[in-house]
């Protein structure tokens, strides 16, 4: 079966596709020629799925999943959430939004975040949700080189290293992401 992948993140089409195998051909945006930007202006992850997922669907009429992934802090009344890319601003860097959570929080230690992933697939025209989550705190400093986005300052429940000190297959089991990929994994595989 093949499936567009409405991204052309290096790292996001790698862990799909471990976690698909060969059985599945993941393509990217750039493997079928589009290039255009793709909205993403809706104000809930489930939204923001969605809104990728059809822009590509109703463009090349072929199915395809898009994701959209949020971090949520329970003292920041569970911002930066859907806005999570650019909290910090428009073409901030992860390392911008780690010093603006980090100054918001100060030292309280009310730190308590989740990671949520939200899958959109389009089959065939009908449309499917899977969600992911992973729970933690966000610590104090930033720990760890691995990963990307706010890793470094995340720390999973039950662990002693942030998402940044995990290598990529122990993070990938337990990840928002790897979860919300799971499932859908689980339901195509079904679908035989
Ligand atoms: P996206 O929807 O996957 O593009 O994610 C939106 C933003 O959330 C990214 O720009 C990152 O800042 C953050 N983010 C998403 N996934 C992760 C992750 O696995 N670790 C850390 N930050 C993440």
């Amino acid at each position: 079966m093949e499936l567009i992948l409405a991204s052309n993140n290096k790292h996001k089409l790698e862990e799909i596709r471990a976690i698909l195998g060969n059985e599945y051909k993941i393509v990217s945006l750039n493997d079928i020629g589009c290039h255009e930007e793709i909205p993403e202006t809706q104000d809930t992850l489930k939204g923001n799925a969605l809104q990728k997922a059809s822009f590509i669907y109703e463009r090349y009429h072929k199915n395809c999943f898009a994701d959209d992934t949020g971090l949520e802090i329970e003292f920041l009344g569970n911002q930066p959430g859907v806005y999570s890319a650019r909290y910090a601003g428009e073409h901030c860097s992860f390392e911008d939004n780690m010093n603006k959570v980090l100054a918001e929080m100060g030292d309280t230690n009310h730190r308590k975040a989740c990671f949520k992933t939200v899958i959109a697939l389009i089959l065939d025209g009908k449309e499917y949700f899977f969600e992911g989550r992973v729970d933690g705190e966000i610590l104090r400093e930033r720990h760890g080189r691995e990963g990307f986005g706010y890793d470094p300052i995340f720390q999973p429940i039950g662990y002693q290293k942030s998402f940044a000190e995990l290598s990529a297959e122990e993070k990938n089991r337990i990840s928002h992401r790897g979860r919300a990929i799971q499932q859908l994994a689980n339901f195509i595989k079904n679908l035989k």
